[in-house]
């Protein structure tokens, strides 16, 4: 039987949705919406790969190809709708400079990228005097997520959700109970910060992650294999979760004379940007982000390969391996302790989106949020849930911290945090990530801190002021803290005498 050409059916306005950028991810996306009933047209700025990209799928899809941004625009049905797919950058700037001219106002124009949300405002500002909604929408799940469904987080211009909702969600993973996950995250560029946030929070979990690795390889002596047994049973736990899942497969893995592959990678990680991203929007925001920094920091340190080497060998500290028997108390500790870190690392990226949802208007919802990370992610993970309840529950819940259940949780956990990092430090194995979980669980359950002393000191050589505990916070008062020192200390000699 003769097959029908794939461009057979491809009419003008034929198309639901149209796909630019043909990367592992747009390929993969073209064919989840394929798969999902809609008809989509392809675009990418090299036709090659637009030629491979349909060779390799065959004609049975329903997959239009355009050479041109213009056949791309005849292609769609109106209003048009077109999921940039490509690098974060420059580039999605040149695509939407190509596909602008060809658009009428009305049209969609979706960044799925890992954009920085004040690009994607500006973005949205620039399109919108040709009358074109955008929306920044932050895309988790990786290649497989993207090919059987991942975690959408669209926010932007509202009046286009109506118009792509009904295909977002199709496509998206569905939590256990049924859900989308994908849901309007908020106006401007909510939906991309909201995107940053979750990176973040993965770079945290990641790092806490590696840091139990480390610990039991080097605090305890043991291999890859049995970390892989130790996570295989925290993974049936509290801390299941897809992070938990792949480290735990990683070390299974061996090279090819048998030993294990993860002893072979160069301990050197790079980053893209998005977590940094999230620290410096917590600085400007004055949230504190201390584990996500941390996790950053962790990398750039990484970096530092040669010169790690080189201090190694010149620098002092403990290097002892634990005792027989503390691999047990090890286990039950660092479990805890990195509950402890994922309700922290989530406090802490939802409290960053709190405060921003507050200063630009975005209107957030934190259950929702929570909602769309359930499933297809990277951060999916058995607490989400829980997560949720805490918003459903409290929608003007400050911090997770102080929801009735996770408080009970950190009470019953914290203990292991700090055996896990205590013990740590004494061997001198490096644990940023989890040490700052500490330092904030401590500095945030503090009534008292040591914010006095720097207050003082800064009105010292600066005269810059400082309130009073015992008298109205707007009331600032200054000393002349030289003089009165010498004042204290004549009057300390004067009593010696
Ligand atoms: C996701 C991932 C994805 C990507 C990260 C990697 O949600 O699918 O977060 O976006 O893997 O951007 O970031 P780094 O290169 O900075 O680790």
């Amino acid at each position: 039987m003769k097959k029908r050409s794939s461009q057979s059916r491809c009419q003008d306005s034929s198309c639901d949705v149209g796909l630019v950028g043909l990367g592992v991810m747009g390929q993969n996306l073209a064919l989840n919406f394929e798969e999902h009933g809609y008809s989509v047209a392809v675009y990418n700025r090299t036709w090659s790969r637009t030629e491979e990209f349909l060779a390799k799928v065959g004609p049975d899809k329903r997959l239009c190809s355009a050479r041109k941004p213009a056949e791309l625009a005849t292609l769609l049905k109106r209003p048009r709708k077109i999921l940039l797919m490509v690098q974060a950058g420059p580039a999605v700037d040149e695509v939407i400079k190509d596909v602008l001219p060809v658009l009428e106002p009305g049209d969609i124009l979706i960044d799925g990228g890992n954009s920085h949300y004040k690009d994607t405002e500006r973005r949205l500002e620039e399109v919108a005097s040709r009358g074109i909604l955008f929306v920044g929408m932050g895309v988790s799940g990786g290649e497989a997520g993207a090919r059987s469904g991942p975690s959408l987080m669209p926010g932007g211009r509202k009046e286009a959700w109506p118009e792509i909702q009904p295909m977002l969600q199709a496509i998206s993973a569905k939590a256990a109970d049924g859900l989308p996950c994908c849901e309007w995250m908020g106006s401007r560029g909510a939906g991309h910060f909201v995107k940053m946030v979750h990176n973040a929070i993965e770079y945290a979990d990641m790092e806490c992650i590696a840091e139990a690795y480390h610990f039991f390889v080097v605090g305890c002596g043991i291999g890859p294999r049995e970390v892989g047994e130790i996570l295989e049973e925290w993974n049936r736990g509290d801390l299941e979760s897809y992070l938990i899942e792949i480290t735990r497969d990683i070390m299974t893995v061996q090279a090819a004379d048998g030993t294990p592959l993860v002893h072979r990678i160069l301990d050197v990680v790079p980053q893209k940007g998005t977590g940094r991203w999230a620290v410096e929007a917590a600085l400007e925001l004055g949230v504190p982000l201390p584990v996500v920094a941390e996790a950053c920091f962790a990398r750039d340190l990484s970096q530092w390969k040669e010169e790690r080497m080189r201090a190694s060998r010149v620098l002092l500290g403990p290097q002892g391996i634990l005792e027989v028997g503390c691999l047990e108390a090890g286990i039950v500790h660092w479990e805890k302790a990195l509950y402890v870190g994922r309700i922290v690392a989530h406090a802490q990226g939802f409290r960053l989106l709190i405060e921003a949802s507050r200063r630009y208007g975005w209107e957030l919802d934190c259950a929702k949020v929570a909602q769309v990370w359930r499933a297809g992610c990277i951060i999916r993970s058995a607490v989400m849930e829980r997560v949720r309840s805490a918003f459903l529950r409290n929608p003007a819940l400050e911090s997770l911290l102080l929801d009735e259940y996770f408080r009970r949780e950190l009470g019953r956990h914290e203990e292991g945090l700090r055996e896990a990092v205590a013990t740590s430090i004494r061997l001198g194995v490096p644990v940023p990530g989890l040490s700052s979980v500490l330092a904030f669980y401590d500095g945030y359950r503090s009534s008292k801190l040591p914010a006095n002393v720097i207050a003082a000191q800064r009105d010292y050589f600066g005269a810059h002021g400082y309130a009073r505990q015992d008298l109205a916070p707007q009331e600032i008062f200054h000393t002349d803290w030289a003089t009165e020192a010498r004042k204290a200390k004549e009057k300390m000699r004067n009593r010696s005498r």
